[in-house]
């Protein structure tokens, strides 16, 4: 492990005896083109999994639709039996069609047997924290969420699931959610040119409640911005360096989830955890959020 880089230091969920490093691993680059199916290099994807636990992440986030089932189930193989300080978040709230689409099921039936797919897949006998994904693509929207919600605290007082959080959500769904059960965690598309959260994500950290942007890197469209060149260069980096170490110094309560296929990716990605960026360089990051991106 490194040890000049802490990852970011360490964050405790709220109210939970879970604490993970701020630079954790998102496994959805784990599965095949589109996240569908074998990937194309399973000892790659097993090589990874393994690096990033090795350099010290101990905070993965995955879902039984990655693949379908495949993620889960490499991560399985690379790591289990798991390590006391690692904590493995899933998500519950889609499947997939047999076209590879991304299908939106919020259903009763569904989210338990989506909750026994995880257990089983990642051979847990209780999930830490399972985030409900709602919403479009990945976009909100204000459908109500008392009904699944009240489905995986059931799953909760069975003590399938520790923890929950919410994924793809706006405000009022997060109070929506808040005399149902206890949030430990928005997972939210956010990142340096991507910005609609900013109000959301400052209210959180005011609550103790962890944020943890989807897309860091922009996601399938990665991010790519003359202002990130910039800065890339003036500290001989690489721009998704410069971007994640922005994430990290934006909020405390920000956890890092980036997603990489590629061992060389991961090791630049953990390596934004150690890098300080100048007052001056910060504020030419922020502006991105306010100007389009080339
Ligand atoms: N809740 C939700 O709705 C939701 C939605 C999407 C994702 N997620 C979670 O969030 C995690 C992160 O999102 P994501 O993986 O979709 O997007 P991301 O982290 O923003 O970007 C991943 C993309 O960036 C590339 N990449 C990663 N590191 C790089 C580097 N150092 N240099 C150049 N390219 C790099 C990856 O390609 P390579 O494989 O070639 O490195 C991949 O194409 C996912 O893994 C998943 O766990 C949640």
């Amino acid at each position: 492990m490194n040890t000049q880089n802490n990852l970011g230091g360490a964050f405790t969920f709220p109210g939970t005896s879970i604490t993970v490093k701020r630079m954790g691993y998102g496994a959805m680059q784990v599965a095949g083109p589109h996240v569908f199916g074998p990937p194309k290099d399973v000892n790659a994807a097993l090589a990874v999994l393994r690096e990033a636990v090795e350099s010290g992440v101990n905070h993965i986030d995955t879902s039984d639709f990655y693949g379908p089932h495949i993620t889960n189930q490499i991560i399985k193989q690379a790591l289990h039996p798991y390590g006391k300080d690692l904590t493995i978040v899933t998500k519950v709230g889609a499947r997939r069609g047999d076209d590879s689409s991304w299908i939106m099921d919020t259903s009763p039936e569904f989210l338990r047997q989506s909750v026994e797919d995880n257990l089983r897949n990642l051979s847990l006998d209780v999930l830490p924290i399972v985030n409900l994904r709602v919403g479009g693509v990945s976009a909100p929207s204000e459908a109500s969420i008392t009904e699944p919600l009240t489905v995986l605290a059931e799953l909760q007082q069975q003590g399938l699931i520790q923890h929950i959080g919410l994924s793809n959500v706006s405000q009022k769904q997060f109070d929506e959610a808040r005399p149902i059960t206890k949030i430990v965690c928005v997972q939210n598309y956010y990142n340096v040119a991507h910005r609609e959260d900013d109000g959301f994500l400052d209210r959180l950290n005011a609550e103790g409640v962890a944020y943890v942007p989807f897309f860091p890197l922009g996601g399938f469209t990665p991010l790519q911005s003359s202002t990130l060149d910039d800065a890339a260069s003036a500290l001989r980096t690489t721009p998704m360096v410069v971007a994640l170490a922005w994430l990290l110094q934006r909020s405390s309560n920000m956890l890092l989830i980036p997603g990489t296929s590629s061992v060389a990716h991961l090791r630049e990605n953990i390596s934004a955890a150690s890098l300080q960026l100048s007052q001056d360089i910060s504020d030419k990051l922020n502006e991105m959020g306010h100007v389009s991106v080339i």
